[in-house]
């Protein structure tokens, strides 16, 4: 018989159960194949008199080892490891169990998805990054953002807000977005209107996944284009066609042209700045546009990722706010103005669109965070929000004009850029004399980290050689010692 005295050890100072030590090892012995299937365990007091313990001990143990499936008891014959297990071979453990134990590779075919696959960011480094245009979260009102959902959580109600809720999101949060998003971007929408997201990346798939998963499946989008929004319609099953972008964004008149000739689905568009260029759609091609999308009947997915940084004059009102006849999908939401890890975001439509986008929200993602949702909700309504977003705004300001100064008298003649009316980042082009992989990499000795592939600027392989330079992340002394740093390896390339 197996040698259980020997093999089992038992530590009375853990604090896990004797008997469930008992049981662990024996599950262990029989994993390993030590304990093959059949095999008779002794008797409870025979047991006990070897480890040393009480009688009932080994009875909860085995009690346990049945109750869990791996032994069964025969009337009168004793205790046995089930005949029916598998013998599953011993795993060799090495010292770093974490690491011997992590498998690479399935033993199952999956559907792999090549486009998607995108170059891992470096977290926690201490270099100083050039990212492509993000908010700096050591502005993040968090303290606020703590005590509201502290508040929130001490109130008799909010066990309800740890249930099922509403597949469209909070409740309050709705209301109170409605009410925000009327009075801010000239909406006209009610309830029906509105399904909460985990930030504008999701709406912008359920727009994909409901329009282009069809026959006609066509959507239009600019030159240079949001690479992800470009993963994004790729993988819902669209078929890409692209149109110029200028210093008033996308050429609309290329537009309809492609619509006399062929169906089209839908049309991507970042009009308040468009991405990655940051200009804006001028009035007279957003008029255009939303008079095309009624004549030949597509959707304008209408992505306002930053519509709270506006620069030089008050924001532009979104198309959203002219849509009389039902073309436009909203998307937007909080990731840029308080921070990324924020993951609320709205998708505006008409009521059909929406319940049908709620429904295939449903099956990835039940619903979202309800507490964070009525939080958010508690600091519109607190005008919390609205203050810090004026304060960035503030802030940001500054940024991009310190950014912008340094940039042309340090950098002008290898860069050349306009000043962005609004958002986070700068469209910056490289002298074509130069290429970005060896400015990048003699950035990296310099401890500048571009966290943008350069490259899925260009996904359609125009070679402009500009990429997105985000100034809002980077405060005034960081914003010197990048360009500083920045100065330094452009002298040292020798072209
Ligand atoms: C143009 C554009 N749309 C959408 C997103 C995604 O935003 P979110 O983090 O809210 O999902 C980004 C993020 O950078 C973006 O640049």
């Amino acid at each position: 018989m197996f040698p259980f005295k020997n093999n089992i050890t038992l530590e009375r100072k853990n604090n896990r159960n004797l008997y469930l030590q008992i049981c662990d090892q024996i599950i262990g012995f029989i994993k390993s194949g030590q304990l093959p299937p059949s095999a008779k365990l002794p008797s409870s007091r025979k047991l006990s008199e070897d480890l040393n313990v009480h009688r009932k001990t080994i009875i909860a143990a085995y009690d346990e080892l049945i109750a869990q499936g791996w032994v069964e008891t025969l009337p009168a014959k004793g205790t046995y490891i089930k005949s029916s297990l598998p013998v599953i071979k011993q795993q060799s453990f090495g010292k770093n169990s974490l690491q011997t134990n992590s498998k690479t590779k399935s033993n199952f075919s999956f559907i792999h998805r090549p486009h998607l696959i995108r170059k891992e960011q470096k977290i926690d480094s201490l270099e100083l990054r050039i990212d492509d245009g993000v908010p700096d979260n050591r502005l993040a009102p968090i303290e606020e953002i703590a005590k509201t959902y502290r508040n929130i959580t001490k109130r008799a109600y909010y066990t309800k807000l740890l249930g099922y809720d509403s597949i469209y999101g909070n409740l309050e949060l709705r209301k109170t977005l409605v009410n925000y998003l009327n009075e801010t971007r000239g909406l006209n929408i009610s309830l029906n209107n509105i399904l909460i997201t985990r930030g504008t990346q999701m709406g912008m798939y359920l727009a994909g996944q409901l329009l282009l998963n069809d026959t006609t499946n066509r959507i239009i989008v600019g030159t240079t284009n949001y690479m992800t929004s470009d993963n994004t319609f790729t993988e819902a099953g669209g078929i890409i066609e692209r149109v110029p972008v200028d210093e008033n964004g996308l050429d609309t008149n290329v537009i309809e042209n492609i619509c006399e000739r062929k169906k089209i689905k839908a049309i991507y568009v970042t009009s308040h700045h468009h991405h990655p260029t940051t200009v804006t759609l001028s009035a007279k091609r957003r008029m255009h546009l939303l008079q095309l999308a009624k004549k030949y009947n597509f959707a304008i997915i209408e992505d306002d990722y930053d519509y709270d940084f506006h620069y030089s004059n008050s924001p532009i009102l979104p198309l959203a706010s002219n849509d009389n006849y039902g073309n436009v999908i909203y998307i937007g939401g909080f990731t840029k103005i308080i921070a990324p890890a924020m993951r609320i975001g709205y998708m505006i439509a008409p009521k059909d669109f929406i319940d049908e986008a709620a429904r295939l929200r449903c099956i990835i993602d039940r619903q979202g965070d309800m507490i964070l949702e009525q939080t958010m909700a508690r600091m519109i309504i607190s005008g919390d929000i609205q203050r810090h977003s004026k304060k960035a705004l503030k802030i940001y300001k500054t940024r991009r004009d310190l950014f912008c100064a340094l940039l042309k008298e340090k950098l002008g003649n290898y860069f050349d850029f306009q000043i962005p009316k609004g958002g986070m980042a700068v469209w910056v082009l490289l002298n074509k004399k130069y290429n970005w992989d060896t400015v990048i990499s003699k950035a990296q000795l310099l401890n500048i980290e571009f966290n943008a592939e350069w490259k899925r600027y260009d996904n359609d392989n125009s070679g402009h050689n500009g990429i997105r330079f985000g100034f809002a992340s980077l405060n005034e002394e960081e914003i010197h010692e990048i360009i500083h740093r920045l100065t330094k390896v452009m002298k040292s390339i020798n072209c």
